[in-house]
Order: structure tokens, then sequence, then C-alpha cells
């Protein structure tokens, strides 16, 4: 609050979920900076998952079937009672690690432990929800809401496991594509069940919406769309195929959101553009990434024709580019079609080294073009 008041800004973009869910955009508001981001109150839908699933319950959000509880005698009766394979979920921000995806009651039950008792993720895991694992196909929808209207910005994919064809550890998300083709009776589906009672139920809550909200939904094999997850924040990797795909004055569109005064449905979206990220990830990235290696190649690589390079884990020291967290680049591409993006996003991370570097080689072939 104290540097946006002394460099007198005029809008404040708040990134992370940390901040928002400390109530960064609340102590903005209070002295009159322009804050794009929700309140404390609204940001409980990522901060914590009990708040989500019961906010679900209340307002008829398709989620799946989920028990809240702090009690490890309980959590290992239900793992037991249910029939199915379930994901264990820290209560509370776990830098996207608080999700455990499990085949077998073992591993749930494992999982719950290392959370309850052992306090894995600390108070963050001290309640836990346990709900049904959902089979499907994953879709990331961003919205930009004011309070009461938002704007769905094209639909994308993340690929949240580390390896080729969704094998391995899920990670922050190694790569994402947009726009995807989604029938537009799905999505009027997705708007009328997740996203319209999301906003609705919010504001009658008392917590206006306002912000970003992309909401995490899994489509079963019979059509339903299921709530995985809110996040009150834009994804990562996402929003590096998001922007490149929005053609207006983006500054002035998250302004009106952050006012109250967005029109509905006004999205300045380029047509015929698709764009594709592959995140490029340090040796051992997601359990535990080595860093402090030299980075080549950057300038090759940002000169192809429609290519991007953005940082995320890296630092600079005495002029030399070192590698400085799991994930180190996106290297984002656009492009007439999905395929030349992805064909382009490829090309550039030929020309990049790091010691150990890995990234996955089928982002976007689940692009229908
Ligand atoms: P979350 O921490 O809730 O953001 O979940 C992270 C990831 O875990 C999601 O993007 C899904 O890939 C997976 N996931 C979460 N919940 C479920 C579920 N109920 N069934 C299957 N996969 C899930
Ligand atoms: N890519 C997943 C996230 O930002 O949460």
């Amino acid at each position: 609050v104290a540097l946006a008041k002394r460099e007198e800004v005029d809008l404040v973009v708040v990134g992370p979920e940390t901040p928002l869910c400390d109530g960064v955009v609340d102590a903005l508001d209070e002295v009159g900076i322009v804050a794009f981001g929700p309140s404390a109150a609204a940001a409980r839908l990522e901060g914590s998952k009990a708040f989500m699933k019961q906010f679900c319950s209340r307002h008829d959000i398709p989620t799946a079937p989920y028990i809240i509880t702090q009690d490890i005698a309980e959590a290992e009766t239900y793992i037991d009672e249910r029939s199915c394979q379930v994901v264990v979920k820290a209560d509370g921000l776990a830098g996207g690690k608080g999700a455990v995806v499990t085949s077998n009651a073992e591993e749930a039950k494992a999982a719950a432990h290392a959370m309850l008792v052992d306090g894995k993720f600390g108070d963050a895991g001290r309640t836990i929800v346990i709900e049904d694992r959902l089979e499907g196909y994953e879709l990331s929808v961003h919205l930009l809401c004011d309070g009461k209207r938002y704007a769905v910005l094209p639909v994308s994919r993340d690929h949240k496991r580390v390896g080729d064809d969704d094998t391995g550890p899920n990670t922050g998300g190694m790569g994402a594509f947009a726009p995807l083709d989604v029938d537009p009776a799905l999505m009027a589906r997705i708007e009328e069940r997740t996203l319209r009672p999301t906003i609705e139920g919010m504001a009658a809550e008392g917590a206006p919406y306002r912000g970003v909200l992309y909401a995490g939904v899994m489509v079963s094999p019979d059509g339903t769309p299921y709530l995985l997850e809110h996040n009150v924040r834009f994804g990562d990797p996402e929003t590096q195929v998001l922007m490149p795909l929005l053609s207006g004055d983006v500054a002035d569109l998250l302004r009106r959101a952050a006012t109250g005064t967005l029109e509905d449905g006004a999205l300045p979206v380029a047509d015929r553009t698709h764009s594709v990220v592959v995140v490029l990830a340090a040796g051992g990235y997601p359990a535990s990434p080595r860093t402090g290696d030299p980075i080549s190649g950057l300038d090759d690589a940002a000169q192809l024709d429609g290519v991007s390079v953005y940082h995320a884990g890296t630092k600079e020291k005495d002029g030399k580019l070192l590698t400085n967290g799991g994930r180190v680049l996106g290297v984002s591409a656009c492009g007439s079609s999905a395929s030349q993006a992805r064909q382009r996003a490829y090309q550039a991370i030929e020309k990049i080294r790091f010691e150990d570097m890995h990234y996955r080689r089928d982002i976007a072939t689940s692009a229908s073009n």
C-alpha cells in the first residue's frame, strides 16, 4: 500500500493467491487505490477448499462428493467406506501441491496422515477435504468479473502432470494452449451450472467477486461439468496463452472489472489466433528442483516468428542468467492454428539449454487443429 501510494499508482493488479487471501485488495481499497483482485472474503474460494465445497453445496454447483474433516480416524473410516478412488486435499493454500490424487485406500490414508498427523503443509493441512476422484477431461475457464457482470476468456487447457501422456506427479502446470474448441452447449452448461451461480452466490453472500476467477472444470464421460477448484487469480502458465488472444486494452479491461463497470461480454478477442506455451522445468522438479545452472539461447529463441519467452524461475547473477526455481521458463508461441503455434514453440525450445532441463513433448497435441 505504501509503495502504491508513493508511486501514485492508478491500478494495482494482484497476481498470486497469498496476498489476495491476506487482504491486500481490501487494504488498497481502504485508501482509495483501484486494485484488481478479490477481497479476502471473496478469495476464500481458493484460500479454503472447505469453504469452496460448502459454497458449491449451498448453490447447487456440481462438484465431487466430499467430506471435510480434521480427524484422522474419521478420514480413514470415510476412505474405507467410499468404494471409489479419492483425492485428498489440504484445506488451505499449499502452493499448488495440496491436492493428492490417489489410486487406492492405502495411498489416500497416507496422504491424509501426512496432512493431519505429520503436519505436512502446516496449518493449511489441519483440515482436509476428501472427495471422489473424477474421470474425464479438464478445462480451464477464466472470467473477468466486476462483482455482478463477467466476461469469459477463451477456454484453455493446462497440462498438470510432469510427464508426457499425463504421467507422474502433479505440478503447477507444464504447458497450456488456447483457445480450446468447446461445444457451445457444454459451454452454456458450464456457465449456467458453475460460473453464474458462483458470481451470483458470492454477491448474495455479501462477498461480491471482483477480479479474475479461474475455474478448473472436469467434464465427465457423460458430459457433466464438475467444478474441481476455483482459483482467484490468473492461471500460470495459462495466462501466457490467454494474453496474446486479447486484442484490446487489457489494463482498461482490468480497471473496469475492478471498478464494477465491466459491460457484459465486452471482450476484445483476436480471431484466428492460437497460442501454446511449453514450460521448461529444472531437473528434479516438482519434488526438489536444482537451481543455479546457467541458461543459454534465449535471444535466438525469442527471434523466431510469434515466439515470446517468459521468465519464471530465473535470476541474474554477475551478468549471467541462472535457473532459480522449478518452472524456469515458459516458451510461448502464437500461430494461425494450434499446430503451427505448437511447432513454433518447440522450435524455440531447441535453441534453449540448461543442465537437466526437462519439458513435456505433447503440449497441445489434444488441440483439434
Ligand atoms: P486442486 O489442488 O484442487 O487445484 O487440484 C489440482 C489438480 O488435481 C486438478 O487440476 C486435477 O487435475 C486434480 N484433481 C483435483 N480434484 C480432482 C478430482 N476430484 N478428481 C480427479 N482429479 C482431481
Ligand atoms: N496452472 C494451474 C494454476 O495456475 O493453478
